[in-house]
């Protein structure tokens, strides 16, 4: 058993929750008690230093495990060229695959090791990795283990989610219905039966997969009996999230260009909405997603990284709290429910996202005083300590 005494605990129960001089006992990895200092359990204690304590950070939607880079793109569109155009040229999602194929298992591996510990030093405890930059059954496959082996050697839960469905690769550009034959007959029942996968998430866009094939990945994912989650109207509406919304989507994700119908049905079917800052910001767009109806529906929200190479190299999810609130108006308190709270319920966890009896001590200590200190300041790391399933991955100095 363990007593940490001497912080504040944004609870996250209820909206922020804040219990001011505050103490936890955690036991078997697990909270056993939360409240007021005055009334914890006597016995010897670690000093939490006055810390604010948050659960343990989520990022939910990543692309951390590819090859190569693609400074080169970030380059050509500062000279005016557009993501969809690139993409259409063969770069994009298509130059990170050829990369990522041409890799080896332990360079994958050894590259997205850095990227994750990027993100684990400001007080992630959970991190969603899809595949999707393989798009065949042998490199879709490497990269979920590579993802799985992370979750192995880490102090951190992976969980995985197959991204088949990301863009057609070169050698199916003209045989759609073939690739789509391919994902949900072979690479993600494969997937499944090598017990890679947690989750089944395609890109239905204008320059990627359609309503119409999207629904036959949801088909087979069902059939498999995985959760489904979307990159849904990020460059256009499509009307992808009314169609993952009909499959009781854990998430729909990017959506700038969901309209009122698309917020009503998620709304209905209990799916949450990940917002993208890092993709927008890089993309320039213009349009953000419609925050103002999500919150008067009541939509969960969530904000997430989006690490990949092309649209968010953004290694950081304390930075994207920042630009969620700068970008769309999130308020801190928003965005700090949406890395925990609402970024658990975008995985299905329902054991984390809260600090509370019976939720796994996945728990971050900042030397900061509200929600607007972690959101305020751009490249400023706050961390104190971090407890990973009841024990320190970082102990206090
Ligand atoms: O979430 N939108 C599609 N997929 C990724 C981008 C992938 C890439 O450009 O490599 C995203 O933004
Ligand atoms: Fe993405």
């Amino acid at each position: 058993m363990m007593l940490l005494k001497n912080c504040n605990v944004a609870t996250m129960v209820g909206g922020y929750g804040l219990i001011k001089n505050a103490a936890i006992v955690i036991d078997h990895g697990q909270i056993q008690w939360v409240g007021q200092e005055s009334e914890a359990p006597s016995g010897p204690a670690i000093d939490a230093q006055g810390s604010l304590v948050t659960p343990g950070l989520i990022d939910c939607h990543t692309h951390l495990v590819y090859g190569g880079n693609r400074a080169n793109e970030f380059e050509q569109r500062l000279n005016g060229a557009d993501y969809a155009a690139i993409a259409k040229a063969g770069g994009g999602i298509m130059s990170t695959v050829r990369a990522t194929r041409a890799a080896s298992e332990a360079d994958l591996f050894k590259s997205a090791t850095k990227r994750l510990e990027t993100l684990l030093a400001e007080g992630v405890t959970t991190v969603e990795i899809k595949s999707g930059y393989g798009l065949d059954i042998q490199t879709e496959a490497k990269m979920l283990r590579v993802a799985r082996k992370l979750g192995a050697r880490h102090n951190a839960t992976i969980k995985t989610t197959f991204l088949g469905a990301h863009t057609f690769p070169a050698e199916f550009k003209e045989n759609h219905a073939e690739y789509v034959d391919l994902v949900c007959n072979q690479a993600l029942p494969l997937a499944h039966a090598q017990g890679l996968l947690d989750a089944v998430d395609a890109f239905c866009e204008g320059i990627a997969f359609s309503v119409e094939e999207t629904e036959q990945v949801f088909k087979a994912a069902k059939a498999l009996g995985l959760p489904v989650k979307l990159h849904a109207e990020q460059l256009s509406n499509l009307g992808g999230a009314k169609l993952a919304a009909q499959y009781a989507a854990l998430s729909v994700d990017h959506i700038e260009y969901l309209d009122a119908a698309g917020v009503e049905a998620i709304h209905s079917a209990g799916t949450v909405a990940v917002l993208l800052p890092g993709a927008f910001y890089y993309l320039r767009e213009k349009q953000a997603p419609p925050v103002a109806a999500l919150r008067s529906c009541g939509v969960p929200i969530a904000i997430a990284t989006d690490l990949n190479p092309g649209s968010s190299p953004v290694h950081s999810l304390l930075s994207t709290m920042n630009m969620a609130c700068v970008l769309f108006g999130l308020t801190p308190e928003e965005a700090l429910l949406g890395v925990t709270t609402n970024a658990a319920k975008a995985l299905g966890l329902k054991d984390r996202g809260q600090v509370k009896v019976g939720m796994r001590a996945d728990l971050a200590f900042w030397a900061i005083e509200r929600p607007g200190d972690l959101a305020y300041p751009l490249g400023f790391n706050p961390i104190a300590a971090i407890m990973q399933n009841g024990q320190f991955s970082k102990a206090f100095a």
